[in-house]
């Protein structure tokens, strides 16, 4: 049967229809009948995280970034299959470098002991990422709740989505351009590196061989910040850890 026009309308109102509805049921207040506590067992759960391991603030935070460029705001880069080491957190931009699997765990256990079966993963992600930003001296935002969780996820995916270190500017707002992002918006975002951590490998290019040139350090790299990133990050150093600034553990304007 040919494909009529008729056709394809029907098939593209359902798909309009589709994302609607899906976000007309994002809400604030999302939670507030079927599991009145949700917000507040989350901050709780998160104060607690972050009491003891307050160094943790920006590794909660970007797991919900890298959530959402793959698949959007899906709770994919939560999934684990023992049959599988292809999936979103295998990807290069996340093996060994994402943090707070654990926790997110554990903020989903004390959701599940009072309100069972209720609260998205995808939706514990954006809280705990908007809390934990807080907690660590950050302006708060409303998180718009009733995300469905996915059940797909894809090393590939992740590796294609994410942007890499070594894009330049006109890459990078192209990255964000490809989930609807501006590049003000992207400048906005990368704020976020005002906390948390690194490893030295994602600079080491730019410190000991860039565009390629052995030995060559990026020419536009604020020197005082070159040296000092050397001194941390010898040529080869790749799982050395670094901090993003001088104050990792707060989200400031030391940056
Ligand atoms: C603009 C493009 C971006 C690039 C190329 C980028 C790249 C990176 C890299 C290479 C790291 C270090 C990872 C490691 O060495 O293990 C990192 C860490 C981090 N990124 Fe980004 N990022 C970008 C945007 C963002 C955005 C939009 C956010 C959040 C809104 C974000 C939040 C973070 C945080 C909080 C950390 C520290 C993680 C931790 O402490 O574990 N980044 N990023
Ligand atoms: C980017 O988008 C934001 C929010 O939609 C808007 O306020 C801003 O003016 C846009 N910036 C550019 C450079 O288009």
């Amino acid at each position: 049967m040919a494909f009529s026009r008729t056709m394809l309308s029907s098939v593209v109102l359902a798909l309009f229809s589709l994302v609607a509805v899906g976000q007309a049921q994002l809400s604030t207040t999302f939670y507030s009948s079927s599991c009145p506590t949700a917000l507040s067992i989350v901050r709780q759960q998160v104060d607690s995280i972050l009491a003891s391991n307050p160094n943790l603030a920006g590794g909660l935070q970007r797991l919900h970034f890298h959530d959402c460029f793959v698949r959007g705001c899906d709770a994919s880069v939560l999934l684990f299959s023992a049959s599988s080491t292809n999936q979103e957190k295998d990807a290069q931009p996340n093996q060994n470098s994402l943090r707070g699997f654990q926790q997110i765990d554990q903020v989903n256990s004390a959701l599940e002991a009072a309100c069972p079966g209720v609260v998205s993963c995808a939706d514990i992600l954006a809280i705990v990422a908007r809390d934990a930003t807080v907690k660590a001296g950050g302006q708060t935002w409303p998180v718009l709740l009733g995300r469905r969780d996915g059940t797909v996820s894809l090393a590939s995916e992740a590796l294609a989505a994410l942007p890499s270190p070594l894009l330049n500017l006109g890459q990078l707002i192209q990255n964000f351009a490809a989930v609807g992002l501006n590049a003000s918006d992207m400048i906005v975002l990368s704020g976020a590196h005002t906390f948390g951590r690194a490893r030295c490998g994602p600079v080491l290019n730019r410190l000991y061989n860039f565009n390629g040139v052995n030995g060559q350090t990026d020419p536009s790299m604020d020197s005082t910040l070159a040296a000092n990133l050397k001194k941390q990050c010898p040529p080869n150093e790749v799982t050395t850890i670094i901090t993003m600034d001088s104050s990792p553990n707060v989200f400031d304007r030391t940056y």
